[in-house]
């Protein structure tokens, strides 16, 4: 007779249903990226993982199929709130929407007001763990992701679980250390949860995060590097020294991409499909960008591409300093994203003063990105920290050869001279020095088509990722007390 390990989900976002950024990408291919392990991986276990999002309003009009599951209640200082559930199968996945109280009075997914994100990620996290009691379905493990849902591994360590029942182990994935939440132990209050004493830096002690973290069976960083990194001063966040005590709990496992929908041999965004067998064809995706983005298409000249959130996060500064510091070569550049408005001025500027190499385009447009991806040479991405990122891993997809800072995830997925190339301090001029490596490499093509293969050829597929959580729930259902 086969097992059944049952997993619950939990995340801010999630593609297909709404996307902000990364974690959207990651919990929505991950759990079924689990679901779809085949027996022989599995040891014969079955994966039942369900997926839970708030009903943020945004996303309301977005999903067909729905219905609803009958309510539960929270008690909120004294008062009985609603909690409202409906289910969608996304692939044979249950999906759990839940509404009601500060859910349904916030807007997008994130707002700018902290104070409203604490309530609605309290709320949901302590919801989701009813809503299992209320589906009489008791999940063996719970998977939180960043801040939002943090909460949830520490309302399962301080609140009463269902008699009878064994309590999940929890484990919490780690995008974006450096968002810790906001202080929510008024919050925690309304609802009768006691904060606890705790080895946390006083000033941790009422955020989410931190939280979650003290509470969690198991910490998972998005990548290797990642995991070691938050360790050290420069990347904990304030937590290095806590986190130190959890070293035995906490790993690195690096993300996978869809590559269904990552897929140059299929992808209908962009102007002529190829593989890496046919990397001509990419010729004619270079000639569709330039076109369509305003610049006189050429062959012969580098074309740099960058897709990214305007922030100091991604070292686009750099970007923007170092390109105008290569004046006596040429070059073009097409740069996709929005986000901090002093970058996006910058960036402007950049194009200003470049104005027949440079385009911007400061908005969100995953089809642009794509034509981005399949249609640039080298691919600028000199990130201050990056836990995991997708880009690179979608640029040497598409046989773009990548250009990034040695950190994180990016430390994990590029290799210097063989899929691209790496720069170590976040300094403009060895930010340079490795653009110009690129350059040199580009005018041989020869040795500049083995760098693409070699990026192509990489196998950044969910499956290894996901085995690899397998094992990390199994490994903590056979500890739990
Ligand atoms: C966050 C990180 C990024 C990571 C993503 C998914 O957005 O900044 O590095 O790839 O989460 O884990």
């Amino acid at each position: 007779m086969s097992k059944t390990l049952k997993v619950l989900f939990l995340a801010a976002e999630a593609d297909p249903f709404v996307k902000v950024g990364g974690l959207g990408d990651v919990a929505g291919s991950l759990p079924r990226a689990l679901r779809a392990l085949s027996p022989e991986l599995t040891g014969e276990v079955l994966l039942d993982v369900r997926l839970v999002l708030p009903f943020h309003p945004v996303i309301r009009s977005n999903i067909t199929s729905l219905h609803s599951l009958p309510p539960f209640t929270l008690r909120r200082n004294g008062e009985e709130i609603l909690v409202e559930v409906f289910e969608t199968i996304l692939e044979e996945m249950p999906v759990y929407f839940i509404g009601g109280g500060p859910i349904d009075a916030s807007g997008s997914v994130y707002s700018s007001n902290s104070e409203t994100d604490g309530e609605k990620y309290t709320f949901f996290s302590l919801a989701a763990l009813g809503l299992a009691k209320q589906l009489n379905w008791y999940p063996d493990v719970v998977h939180a992701n960043d801040w939002h849902t943090a909460l949830t591994a520490y309302g399962l360590l301080v609140q009463h679980w269902q008699e009878g029942q064994p309590r999940p182990a929890s484990l919490i994935t780690v995008h974006n250390l450096p968002f810790l939440g906001p202080d929510v132990h008024n919050v925690l209050e309304k609802y009768d949860i006691p904060l606890a004493q705790t080895d946390l830096p006083d000033w941790a002690r009422l955020k989410p995060l931190p939280l979650g973290l003290w509470s969690a069976d198991a910490i998972v960083a998005v990548s290797p590097t990642y995991a070691d990194e938050m360790l050290s001063k420069d990347y904990g966040s304030g937590l290095q020294d806590f986190l130190k005590t959890r070293r035995e709990n906490l790993t690195g496992i690096l993300n996978g991409l869809d590559v269904n929908s990552f897929d140059p041999t299929t992808d209908k965004d962009i102007a002529a499909q190829f593989t890496a067998e046919s990397l001509d064809q990419r010729k004619a995706n270079k000639t569709a960008l330039a076109t369509q983005v305003g610049l006189v298409a050429d062959q012969a000249v580098p074309l740099f591409g960058v897709v990214s959130r305007m922030d100091p996060q991604k070292g686009i500064d750099l970007v923007l300093d170092g390109l105008r510091r290569i004046v006596d070569t040429p070059w073009q550049a097409v740069v996709l994203g929005t986000g901090d408005p002093k970058l996006e001025e910058s960036a402007r500027k950049l194009q200003k003063d470049f104005s027949e190499r440079v385009r911007i385009a400061a908005k969100y447009d995953s089809r642009l990105a794509r034509q981005i991806y399949a249609g640039a040479d080298i691919f600028l991405m000199p990130s201050r920290y990056e836990p995991c990122g997708l880009s690179q891993m979608i640029a040497m997809r598409y046989g773009c050869v990548p250009v990034v800072r040695a950190v994180g995830g990016l430390h994990d997925t590029v290799t210097e001279g063989e899929t691209g190339f790496v720069f170590i301090k976040p300094q403009v001029k060895d930010f340079v020095t490795a653009v110009q490596r690129a350059l040199d490499t580009y005018r041989n093509k020869e040795a500049w088509q083995a760098m693409q293969k070699n990026g192509m050829r990489q196998d950044f597929s969910w499956t290894k990722s996901a085995s690899k959580y397998f094992e990390l729930y199994q490994r903590l259902i056979s500890t739990r007390t």
